[in-house]
């Protein structure tokens, strides 16, 4: 091993109790869609609590590039010069969007209905994952689509001169993929409609009509129908960006695991198309509490407090909940490791297409710490032993995959022996600063010494 490898290493111990306030960074959905709908917007859209991390530099980035201003003030916040829809200009070169699916799926959306091409590409994680169910819908609005192997970055998108609104029907639960159409949708004349059989993340559908937009999301016989007017005059607005409810899982799920933790978690955005995990905690027996219920800017928001909890049991999760914690099932899986009896998660194949296959991963790493999992293409089960009862012990790998990296780190939390994971550079993706947060509550966390 290289000292460069051994750099990128960082282990967690159990033994500190994790106790005090967290502060989680911005939502990293929401301000990806900040900073490409103030793009689109006309004038300047002020944003506040921007998540910092190379995901969002990545989108911020590739905006830069289509023509759009972007500035950082003395405040910590960002103004978005935008250009308005249908104004981005063809960039000098290609655009890079790192580890980032949702900076390169919904520019593309964004793209196909421009008179512009753009070529995009990203790191090896990103250049694996499927881009056909963002390309297939685009298609139908008369964009053309160039991919290595046809469906992979690098991938050129040729945006359409005259762009048809499209009546599509995804086949994916995918925010992204609802997304990438709506922004199509927004530089096509007449109505852009999008179906989808459970409902996945709104905050597009939130945001858009902040800033406007005529959209509207009706529940219909066979599934979430949203209708979207195209050419929206988009007025440039001041967000704030609540706290991120993924990042927050992996502090939540910590204290419940680490003996004597009791940590408060402040102005998590517990958005209903997000907050499948709180529900599978609860029904685990979590102690967790839900404390100054309140709105703020169109969305509910709670400070949420975690205590460890010892007797917590195995759950079935069931398929219709999977969109609303796509994100945390790395971090549950290692939850139910110390829950008593089995906890199976149904309809879980698009874990497979996630930054890494996401199934494939937590399975390796959660076996070479002596936990006991099965898996299908669509299932994992994780059969729990009970507080105290992982032994830990491993080198877990990340496989590029932030949410993989840092699962491993907080199940090193309570295992009886240190867990080390091979890179965790990946973290720096969507939150930075935890290792840091972590350290600070108390949790034993260390780098490789070289
Ligand atoms: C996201 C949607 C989800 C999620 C991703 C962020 C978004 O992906 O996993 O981290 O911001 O729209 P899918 O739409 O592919 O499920």
């Amino acid at each position: 091993m290289s000292l460069n490898e051994k750099a990128n290493m960082i282990s967690s111990y159990s033994g500190g109790a994790l106790r005090g306030t967290a502060n989680i960074p911005g939502d990293k959905s929401i301000s990806h869609r900040a900073l490409i709908f103030g793009s689109l917007a006309f004038g300047k859209t002020k944003i506040s609590g921007l998540l910092n991390s190379f995901d969002v530099t990545s989108t911020m980035d590739a905006l830069r590039s289509l023509g759009v201003r972007i500035s950082h003030d003395k405040n910590n916040d960002w103004n978005v010069d935008g250009v308005g829809v249908g104004g981005f200009t063809a960039p000098e070169n290609i655009i890079d969007c790192g580890n980032s699916g949702t900076s390169v799926r919904l520019l593309m959306g964004a793209i196909s209905t421009c008179n512009i091409s753009v070529t995009f590409t990203g790191d090896a994680s990103l250049r694996s994952r499927p881009m056909n169910r963002v390309i297939e819908p685009l298609r139908e609005f008369g964009a053309c689509a160039y991919g290595k192997d046809g469906n992979s970055l690098p991938l050129t998108i040729v945006g359409a001169k005259n762009p048809i609104p499209a009546v599509y029907r995804s086949p994916f639960a995918s925010a992204q993929v609802k997304s990438a159409v709506l922004l199509a949708g927004l530089n096509t004349a007449g109505e852009t409609v999008f179906t989808e059989s459970v409902m996945t993340r709104d905050h597009t559908e939130r945001m858009l009509s902040k800033f406007g937009a005529v959209i509207s999301t009706e529940r219909t016989r066979t599934g979430w129908k949203t209708v979207l007017c195209g050419y929206p005059d988009l007025k440039p607005q001041n967000i704030h960006i609540p706290c991120d409810p993924s990042s927050a899982a992996f502090i939540i799920c910590s204290a419940l695991i680490v003996e004597k933790s009791d940590v408060l978690v402040p102005n998590i955005n517990l958005n209903p198309t997000r907050n499948g995990i709180f529900d599978t905690l609860i029904e685990m027996g979590a102690n967790l509490t839900f404390e100054n219920m309140r709105e703020e800017g169109g969305e509910p928001v709670a400070d949420i407090r975690s205590k460890f909890s010892p007797n917590l049991i195995g759950v079935d999760v069931p398929e219709d909940r999977a969109p609303s914690m796509i994100d945390e099932y790395p971090i549950l899986s290692c939850v139910a490791a110390f829950a008593d009896g089995k906890t199976k998660f149904f309809g879980v194949k698009e874990l497979r297409v996630k930054e890494s296959d996401r199934i494939a991963s937590m399975v390796e790493g959660l076996r070479s710490c002596g936990v006991s999992v099965e898996e299908t293409i669509d299932t994992m089960t994780i059969f729990g032993k009970g507080h105290g009862s992982v032994r830990g012990g491993a080198i877990c790998k990340s496989y590029l995959d932030h949410r993989i990296a840092m699962s491993f780190l907080c199940l090193g939390l309570a295992s009886k022996n240190k867990i080390t994971i091979d890179d965790a550079r990946p973290i720096d993706t969507s939150f930075p600063i935890f290792e840091n947060l972590m350290s600070k509550l108390g949790a034993n966390i260390k780098r490789e010494s070289i």
